[in-house]
């Protein structure tokens, strides 16, 4: 944790780390952390000039390059490069927060300060937004203080053939090629704070930025991570683990397999509907493609044994300590118990909440039920967010296959009896859901009265869903074991632990918190004989170039620039030729959340862009593996070698610190 880090500078030092401890995290001085952001809700960008340029992934700004985008101006094919400031576009929506300070509460608390009291006074000041976090399964709380900014605009995104060159072909797998970047400016008002879009507000002004380092990298120098990585499973049992390797991922990856295939086809014909279903298709691809590679990792590291391994031998030691004898049974018991309703939500989540009309019924219930009236504005709001972007043939196969799904993998018990009556009646799944389509007007009206809404049968549908909606409420949590019933038992197992386990470096599990990481930059044994070297090069974009398919075509522009050698000061000698770099591989542990994070060097310059991990690594969440786990990052000289070559957008280069 970034407020902890002098427990780990020593060893970060010893590794080639140059800076101090108050240069990465202070809450006095201007420190890296002010140089790093939450993008969006999920991942990480970082500061590169005074004037509040920011660094993200390609695939970060991806639904905001979407939103931006039209037939006619397609910025997610075509890229988009702002000649000019006042180029720069407005993402409707779109906010970044700035951590302003962290603190541990746990005595605040257990001294009888409420967490709403602490909250609401650390939520004072302009734009200020404040949560308090559980750490190790509720033995500590944190309090992270944010500023969130508003005004955040589109600088610079390279075409889709660069910023996601080799799609989901290439996603979650090294050698990679992919040009994941895209570029933001933060803007704020006179007096650089938060402010909603105006004409009139100017670039925010960050109390620090990121040099950039253009001597690139070499095996074996030290690398940071500075992010918001969003969850890991460090410290579960072995329950936990065959519940995802067993029945959740099995069960996510056969359902998200079928919805996949329905929306690919309807995307290789037309034009119109590749761009709308575009970053759904990406986002629904990339946890199925990951938990594949998950349960394959889990496998073959054994991570279910060792667990059990561990467990005996922990049991050994509890035996005669009466406070945590039992504690195992009792884990296990809640495990079972917690199981049914997990995967109950877990399924529904895959199924019925994949259905976007149906989704749009349910929240109009959900606001109904809240005591919102549904006036047009209301029903403005829900259209726009669930019904932007959508074709209803894609929506209605998707609805046949997944409505099928849900009631032949629940306990007929949990289904509703109305639905069961309503699906007897019309003589199967696929004649019910040509009726619901027809009856219903969400698509097809606005606004609809409150009479016309409660009479629709989405709406009806819905409602007959109330009952499993309210009760998955109760297992609305990040992992089976963040369960209250679960994790009451994980607070005493987490003291056990680091009174038992005296070796083991604790570091409480990613939650979305600002953290740190460091590594090496190196490659890795990725089959017995077989090395993956760290380091890409625009000779490999060259090899897997090909104009027939849609993931490996890249710009003319580019291979004009091969053709010519053209590459500038951003050049490298390979092998006695000149290339360009293009991605690098590291040992820093990531999760979900990180990317977008800066990758920093010993001196605290800016190396690269955290993007990905590789195939083997796709475990890492449950069980991180030093020896095969690489994150992958994007070359910070490929993207300034992008910026200047492709998007003719070098004047950027003014306003920043390059090295
Ligand atoms: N696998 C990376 C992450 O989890 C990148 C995902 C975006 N890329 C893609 N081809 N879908 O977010
Ligand atoms: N690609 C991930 C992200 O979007 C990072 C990872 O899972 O390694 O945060």
């Amino acid at each position: 944790m970034p407020s902890l880090i002098k427990e780990r500078i020593k060893d970060m030092r010893r590794m080639g780390f140059k800076l101090k401890a108050d240069d990465v995290y202070s809450d006095k001085k201007a420190s890296l952390k002010d140089a790093v952001m939450q993008f969006g809700g999920g991942c990480t960008g970082e500061f590169i000039s005074p004037e509040g340029l920011l660094l993200t992934n390609h695939h970060c700004g991806y639904a905001s390059i979407q939103k931006l985008s039209s037939v006619e101006h397609d910025y997610l094919t075509d890229g988009y490069w702002a000649k000019s400031r006042s180029e720069e576009l407005h993402v409707p929506g779109l906010t970044i927060s700035l951590l302003e300070r962290m603190e541990d509460v746990t005595d605040r608390i257990a001294a009888g300060e409420s967490k709403e009291e602490i909250i609401a006074q650390a939520s004072k000041g302009k734009g200020c937004r404040a949560s308090i976090e559980p750490m190790y399964y509720g033995n500590q709380h944190y309090l992270f203080v944010y500023r969130v900014y508003k005004d955040v605009r589109l600088v610079g995104a390279p075409p889709s053939s660069i910023g996601k060159f080799g799609g989901d072909t290439d996603n979650w797998i090294w050698p990679r090629h992919t040009g994941d970047f895209s570029m933001f400016r933060v803007y704020a008002d006179a007096n650089n704070e938060p402010a909603d879009y105006s004409a009139d507000n100017v670039p925010y002004r960050p109390k620090r930025y990121l040099p950039i380092s253009t001597k690139g990298v070499k095996e074996g120098d030290f690398t940071m991570i500075y992010g918001f990585p969003g969850n890991t499973q460090e410290y579960v049992t072995a329950d936990a683990v065959e519940y995802v390797t067993n029945i959740s991922n099995p069960m996510k990856i056969a359902l998200r397999t079928t919805r996949l295939d329905i929306i690919s086809e309807a995307q290789s014909k037309d034009v119109a509907t590749r761009i709308a279903y575009a970053a759904k298709h990406a986002n629904i691809a990339n946890a199925w493609k990951k938990w594949q590679g998950e349960s394959l990792g889990l496998e073959r590291l054994g991570t279910v044994a060792k667990k059990a391994t561990y467990e005996q031998e922990f049991a050994t030691w509890a035996a005669d300590k009466p406070q945590y004898a039992t504690l195992l049974d009792s884990m296990h018991t809640a495990y079972e118990k917690a199981i049914p309703g997990y995967f109950a939500r877990e399924l529904f989540n895959e199924t019925i909440a994949g259905i976007d009309v149906l989704n749009f019924a349910l929240w109009l219930n959900s606001q109904h039920e809240k005591g919102v009236k549904l006036t047009a504005d209301v029903q403005n709001v829900g259209r726009k967010y669930y019904l932007g972007d959508y074709r209803v043939e894609i929506d209605k196969a998707i609805a046949k296959q997944m409505i099928g799904e849900y009631v032949a993998r629940i306990p007929a018990t949990e289904i509703p009896a109305q639905l069961t009556a309503a699906i007897d009646s019309y003589g199967g799944v696929e004649p019910f859901v040509d009726g619901l389509y027809n009856g219903t007007q969400l698509i097809t009206k606005y606004p609809l009265t409150h009479d016309e809404i409660f009479a629709d049968p989405m709406v009806q549908l819905a409602v007959w869903f109330a009952p499993q909606v309210a009760k998955n409420s109760n297992y609305a949590y990040r992992n089976l074991s963040n369960v209250p019933s679960v994790e009451k038992w994980y607070r005493e197992y987490m003291q056990a632990l680091r009174e038992w386990d005296k070796e083991r470096a604790f570091y409480p599990d990613a939650n979305f918190t600002l953290r740190v990481a460091y590594g090496t930059v190196t490659g890795y044994e990725n089959v017995d004989g077989e090395y993956h070297t760290h380091l890409t090069t625009l000779d490999g974009i060259m090899a897997k170039d090909n104009p027939e398919i849609y993931d490996y075509n890249i710009p003319q522009t580019l291979r004009d620039i091969y053709a010519r050698k053209d590459y500038g000061r951003w050049s490298i000698e390979k092998g006695g030729k000149s290339t360009i770099p293009v991605c690098f591989l590291a040992s820093n542990h990531t999760s979900g959340g990180n990317s977008g994070s800066p990758v920093i060097n010993g001196k605290g310059e800016l190396i690269g862009i955290n993007f990905d991990r590789t195939w083997r690594s796709t475990m890492s969440d449950i069980e991180f593996d030093p020896d095969i786990c690489r994150n992958i990052s994007v070359d910070i000289r490929y993207v300034m070698f992008v910026i200047d070559r492709i998007g003719g957008a070098s004047y950027l280069f003014e306003e920043m610190d390059l090295r």
